[in-house]
This record gives C-alpha cells, sequence and structure tokens, in this order.
C-alpha cells in the first residue's frame, strides 16, 4: 500500500525503546459476519472489544491470528509486506476452526484501513522498528453446545514494535523441550491458532526462567525432528561446500505440524535467487549435534531473523557453528537479513512483490 503524504513520526512514542509490547494507538478495525455476510467495517476507538460471554471464543478458542508489518520507506511511502499471503494463511486456520472465511481483499483493505488511521505509529525510516498488524478472527456470537459461533469478528490491531527478542539480531541460548509435545502429527500446528500457542506457554516461561531466550520443539510422534521454535519456524544454513559451489544450503523443515511462515516463505525465495540450493524436508536432531550447521536461526514475522547461539537438549549443550557465529550472526544470514530488510524498506526492489 501506499500513501502520498503520510504524516511523520509522532513525537508521543520513545522510538528509540521501542520492544514487542502494547503501545497505545489511535484504534483498530472491526467488521462482524453475521447472517452469512461480512458487514463494511468499523474503526474503533477503545482498546477492549466486547463480545458475548458466551462466544465460542472464550469458551473453546474458536480463534485465529495473523502477524504482519508495515514498514516507512526511504521514499517516505509506508508499504505493508505481502499481507496477501497472511491473508490466504487466516483463511487455511479459519477452515480448521470452522470459522467464517475473511476474503482476501477485505482481508488486505482491513490491513491498509488499520495502517491508514494510525500513520503516525509507523516507526521512522531506519530505525529498525515497524508497525505491527495483528489480524484477529473471533467466534463472538453466544454458543454453549461444541458448535461453531453464529457471529465472527475480525480485527485488525496495531502496534509500533521494535525487536521481538531483547538481543535484536544478536544470537540467542535455545533449550529443547522435550516433556510436551507443540502439534499433534494429525493436528492443527500448520495453522495459526491461538489454541497452539498457549500451551507452550508454561514451557516458554520456565524456559526463560533458566536463561533461555527461545524454545525447540520435536516432532510429536518420534521426537527425532525438528519441527519449530514456540514463536517462529527452524531454518538453517549449512556450511558452504565445493559439492554446492562453496555455497550453504538453506535448509527448512516442512510438515503438516509446522506453521508455514510467510518470512521463511520470502527466505526460501532469497535463499534461490542467491543460488543456494534449499532443502524443505525433514531436519534429524542428529543434523544439530553432528555439527552440520554452521548458522540456525528463528523466523517470523515477530522474530524476523533471530540466530541461535547454542541448543540444549536433557542437559547437552550443542554449540552452533563457530565462535564467530555464537557472537553475532552469521554472513549467511546476515546476506538474509539485508536483503529482506531492503525489500521492506523499499531500498531494494521486491522480485516477487
Ligand atoms: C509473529 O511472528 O508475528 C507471531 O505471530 C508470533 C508470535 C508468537 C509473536
Amino acid at each position: 500500500m501506499t500513501c502520498t503524504l503520510p504524516p511523520p513520526p509522532t513525537s508521543a512514542v520513545d522510538w528509540d525503546n521501542l520492544g514487542f509490547k502494547w503501545v497505545d494507538t489511535n484504534g483498530h478495525v472491526k467488521y462482524v459476519h453475521k447472517d452469512g455476510q461480512w458487514d463494511q467495517g468499523e474503526f474503533v476507538r477503545d482498546s477492549y472489544i466486547k463480545m458475548h460471554v458466551c462466544a465460542p471464543a472464550l469458551n473453546y478458542g474458536q480463534e485465529c491470528f495473523e502477524g504482519i508489518k508495515a514498514f516507512r520507506c526511504k521514499d517516505g511511502q509506508v508499504r505493508i509486506f505481502r499481507p496477501d499471503a497472511n491473508a490466504k494463511r487466516m483463511r487455511y486456520s479459519a477452515d480448521l476452526a470452522c470459522m467464517a472465511a475473511v476474503p482476501e481483499d477485505l482481508f488486505v483493505q482491513a490491513c491498509e484501513r488499520a495502517v491508514a488511521n494510525n500513520l503516525e505509529f509507523v516507526p521512522p525510516y531506519g530505525s529498525g522498528g515497524a508497525l505491527y498488524l495483528r489480524p484477529l478472527l473471533l467466534g463472538t456470537g453466544p454458543e454453549i453446545g461444541l458448535y461453531p459461533a453464529p457471529e465472527f469478528t475480525f480485527i485488525v490491531m496495531v502496534i509500533p514494535v521494535g525487536n521481538f527478542y531483547k538481543s535484536g539480531v544478536k544470537p540467542v541460548d535455545c533449550l529443547v523441550v522435550d516433556n510436551f509435545d507443540r502439534a499433534a502429527p494429525l493436528g492443527t500446528g500448520a495453522a495459526k491458532l491461538g489454541g497452539n500457542y498457549a500451551p507452550v506457554l508454561k514451557h516458554s516461561s520456565a524456559a526463560k526462567e533458566q536463561g533461555y531466550a527461545i524454545t525447540l520443539h520435536l516432532d510429536s510422534k518420534t521426537h527425532s525432528n525438528v519441527d519449530e521454535f514456540s514463536t517462529s519456524n527452524f531454518v538453517a544454513l549449512t556450511y558452504p561446500s565445493p559439492e554446492h559451489d562453496n555455497k550453504p544450503i538453506f535448509c527448512a523443515p516442512e510438515s503438516p505440524s509446522i506453521l508455514n511462515s510467510v518470512t521463511k516463505q520470502s527466505l526460501v525465495q532469497l535463499a534461490k535467487s542467491f543460488g543456494w540450493a534449499v532443502e524443505n524436508s525433514v531436519v534429524p536432531f542428529t543434523d544439530i549435534t553432528s555439527n552440520r550447521f554452521e548458522e540456525i536461526a528463528a523466523c517470523g514475522t515477530a522474530a524476523v531473523i533471530t540466530p541461535v547461539k547454542s541448543i540444549e537438549r536433557q542437559g547437552t549443550k550443542t554449540f552452533i557453528g563457530t565462535s564467530a557465529t555464537q557472537e553475532a550472526i552469521g554472513a549467511g544470514f546476515l546476506r538474509l537479513f539485508t536483503a529482506m530488510r531492503g525489500i521492506q524498506n523499499g531500498d531494494l526492489e521486491d522480485p516477487y512483490g
């Protein structure tokens, strides 16, 4: 989306100290689906929403969400990064949770409307920050039986954000969670349902208390393959080798229990454009312990690319790559990060946009 003269960033926000936390903005957009159709939507200033006490969103977790970012670019324009990809994923999640689909054009319009009403909350160009968009689809009408809601609410709220992990793009320590299965083999792991995230909180909070910024979850059937991090997808780069033209292989596991991250899809495109081979297959945990990867990172809208320094499982810690990649983001992910940010900031043309 482009706007001719977006207002500059407001002075009401401390742009140098943005984290990933709530900041009051002008408001959000809200659409209601009733009697088989979506209404025209409205812009709402109140940050509290009203729904029926008997709403399946509250009682049975009939809910899904998305994460998107909008950037202030060098040319002064504000652009939303690939909302159409998130629109498609929300349709997938809505279908799994038996909710009314949000048509792709309505979804994108809602994102544009939320941003257009909050332009002064888009962080300054080059600050590293972005306006985070959180679309939410909720079953809000009354239904106490185990049936889908008779009414749905679709919201797009916005928050100016900086880094998700305090360290920014500095490598973090990771803990493998072995006493809890995040996503069942035939379950809903590939959907962005709130119900996939709440059960992880207990484990990620305990890990944080022990000094691990992030947790990793393995496949529930064999516990021997990598699924994803609690917040984001697992991606890795092998050591460059002569068989691969001295280039790394970009590895990203894919399975019905892993969320199909829009950031990961974008990184796959970029890796291919660099001439790197891409492996979208199973990643055995032994690939980590046998030091197959020079770099490992968590990737997602919020996490962007967060490099991982070490991965600990059942008391055994594996350091990733070399002392250089444990200190700072490695050359491979730095190249991907720079290209991605360049596209998002409008410094580089988006070859796929
Ligand atoms: C995102 O990356 O946008 C997400 O929704 C992940 C969430 C855990 C912050």
